[in-house]
């Protein structure tokens, strides 16, 4: 049997308890020590998990454990200095939460820290089972010829871009579309992630060559039928010359294909569970591999800050009212 991944978790926070869950769900993983700044969260979630070592400072957790992952789950208004600083104190690989940065300064120098070890952003739906099977669906070429994708989520794009670009974006290097050349959108309004400014509505169109990726982050998005909960709005289309699927993040899947119609069930947090346990799994993989087979892990910094500037260049097509580059 394949010995556990050490891994060092940092933030008990909302989400670190999903990841915590996950960890020990999988097997795949042995938390040897868990930190937060704050006493009372660190230790209702370290007697909830039952891990005995626990800290308040990160990089005292990291020299003492000297972990194989450090897992941090905390804000994306310091994503990037806590990243330096787990660094600094010596982890050899980080997986961090979405979004990956707040500007694009932050995304070119999480690159750069990635650039010897992996640095892995948490986008886990596409581990989810049925997306898996999306995935196998498109290497078969089963949709014929993809020329358009569609993704929509009823909250903000840096709320949930990330999730449904690294799905689209996915989609679309499975399709054979390359890099995408250049996106033009008009945003509305404003709202605050943390307290970053983030606009309220994003429409856009993502130019690959002859094929187009189109996105929508908020009110202009689509709703998806029968869902009544805003930050399960989330719809995925890729649409082909031979077969069509839609896929929700709640209320189920459709593929039209050869003149039949297949449908599944989507549920979260259920598939949220499965997929970050393979996420896991996955990491383990990677991480115990000879070599550097880490740099194919599937959301490594490299491949996420693809989907970050396609989200920074829809603020600044916005802004500047003109169709701009992110190759
Ligand atoms: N992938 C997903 O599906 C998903 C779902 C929800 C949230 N998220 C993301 O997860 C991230 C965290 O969200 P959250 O809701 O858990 O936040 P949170 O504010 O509930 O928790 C963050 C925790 O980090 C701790 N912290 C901050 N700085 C620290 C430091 N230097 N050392 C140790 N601990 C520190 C805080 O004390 C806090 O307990 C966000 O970026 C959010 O967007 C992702």
């Amino acid at each position: 049997m394949a010995r556990a991944l050490r891994v060092v978790q940092v933030g008990c926070g909302g989400r670190a308890q999903a990841h915590l869950a996950a960890m020990q769900a999988s097997g795949a993983v042995d938390v040897v020590a868990i930190c937060d700044l704050d006493a009372t969260k660190l230790h209702e979630t370290a007697d909830r998990f039952g891990i005995a070592a626990r800290y308040t400072d990160m990089a005292e957790a990291i020299g003492a454990h000297r972990p194989e992952l450090v897992d941090i789950v905390t804000p994306a208004h310091i994503r990037l200095g806590i990243v330096e600083a787990a660094v600094r104190a010596g982890a050899p690989a980080i997986l961090i939460e979405k979004p990956m940065a707040l500007s694009a300064t932050e995304c070119d120098a999480l690159v750069r820290l990635g650039a010897d070890r992996l640095i892995a952003v948490n986008t886990q739906y596409r581990w989810m089972t049925h997306w898996q099977a999306v995935w196998k669906l498109l290497r078969q070429e089963a949709l014929g010829t993809v020329r358009a994708i569609r993704v929509s989520t009823g909250v903000n794009l840096l709320e949930q871009g990330p999730h449904g670009l690294d799905l689209a974006m996915h989609a679309a290097e499975l399709c054979g579309w390359g890099n995408p050349e250049w996106v033009l959108a008009q945003c509305v309004g404003q709202e605050f992630f943390g307290a970053n400014a983030v606009p309220a509505d994003t429409s856009a169109v993502i130019g690959y060559g002859d094929n187009r990726l189109w996105l929508n982050a908020g009110p202009s998005a689509p709703p998806v039928p029968g869902e009544s909960v805003i930050w399960y709005q989330q719809q995925v289309e890729i649409i082909g010359d031979r077969g069509r699927i839609w896929v929700s993040l709640n209320q189920g899947w459709t593929l039209w294909r050869n003149g039949r119609i297949r449908q599944g069930t989507t549920g979260w947090p259920a598939d949220d569970g499965v997929a970050q346990q393979a996420l896991f799994v996955d990491l383990r993989r990677v991480l115990h591999a000879k070599g550097d087979r880490w740099r194919s892990f599937a959301t490594g910094v490299a491949i996420a800050a693809q989907r970050q500037r396609v989200m920074d260049g829809c603020i600044r097509s916005a802004a500047e009212n003109t169709r701009v580059q992110v190759l």
